[in-house]
């Protein structure tokens, strides 16, 4: 058996019941070792931990394939939820065992970020660049969701200099794209841990650095009126 959870934002009272009760209940628990530490007081002593980085993870998830095939049960845990920014490991994990692999969705970063923030999905697009692969489309995509007044939140990219593209390059990218630059925009850090907020325009956050484990809220311009029924 293999399963690949969704660990939540960082703090452990954000891992969901099911979640936990999968890794006490594991055999193997693979992951990032930031991720591992988020759920470490749970993994049982007995268990096997295949911890994996950028560099190693495709030998690292062989590892656990070996062990999910000779019928151990394996966990893979994901930062957040699996369903945002996480495909590409996922992907990883079934090219591994060579097959489909169950998921379990788990609190996004997002997720905390809409609430903290006051935003409802329905008027808001979710963008990642901490992917592989070409950026331009998700560019594009970022300009026209804001350009059609929705807000976005969006994952950057934190890696090296030449790929990098942190909330200060996507404000300046926007800027040169036409969007405002007193667009409303917030970076949030550390999201459930050391949480740090910061709310001011595309212009100002061009002027910023901040750290990896960012997320970025760029609000609509012009925000939906209620659509719910007149008070009585
Ligand atoms: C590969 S993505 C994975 C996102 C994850 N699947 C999720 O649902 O939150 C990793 C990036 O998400 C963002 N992120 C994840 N957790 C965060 C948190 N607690 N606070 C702020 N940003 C976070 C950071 O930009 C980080 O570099």
């Amino acid at each position: 058996m293999i399963i690949c959870i969704g660990a939540g934002p960082g703090d452990i009272g954000y891992l969901t019941q099911r979640g936990a009760e999968l890794i006490r209940d594991a055999d193997v628990v693979a992951g990032f070792e930031a991720v591992l530490n988020v759920v470490r007081s749970l993994i049982p002593e007995t268990a096997r931990v295949i911890s994996m980085g950028y560099r190693d993870q495709v030998e690292q998830l062989d590892k656990v394939a070996v062990d999910h095939h000779a019928g151990k049960k394996c966990v893979v845990v994901f930062m957040g939820d699996i369903h945002f920014s996480g495909f590409q490991y996922l992907e990883r994990v079934e090219r591994a065992c060579g097959h489909p692999v169950e998921s379990l969705p788990g609190i996004s970063s997002a997720q905390i970020l809409a609430s903290r923030a006051k935003v409802c999905f329905d008027e808001t697009t979710f963008i990642t660049f901490h992917r592989r692969g070409d950026l331009e489309p998700f560019k594009r995509h970022l300009v026209h969701v804001l350009q059609d007044q929705r807000n976005a939140i969006v994952i950057p990219c934190p890696w090296d200099a030449a790929r990098s593209f942190m909330p200060w390059h996507i404000a300046k990218y926007l800027i040169e794209q036409g969007i405002p630059p007193s667009q409303p925009t917030e970076v949030w850090e550390n999201l459930t841990r050391a949480e740090a907020e910061w709310h001011g325009t595309l212009a100002e956050c061009a002027e910023r650095e901040v750290s990896d484990m960012s997320i970025m809220l760029i609000r609509t311009m012009a925000p939906m009126a209620s659509q719910i029924e007149p008070a009585p």
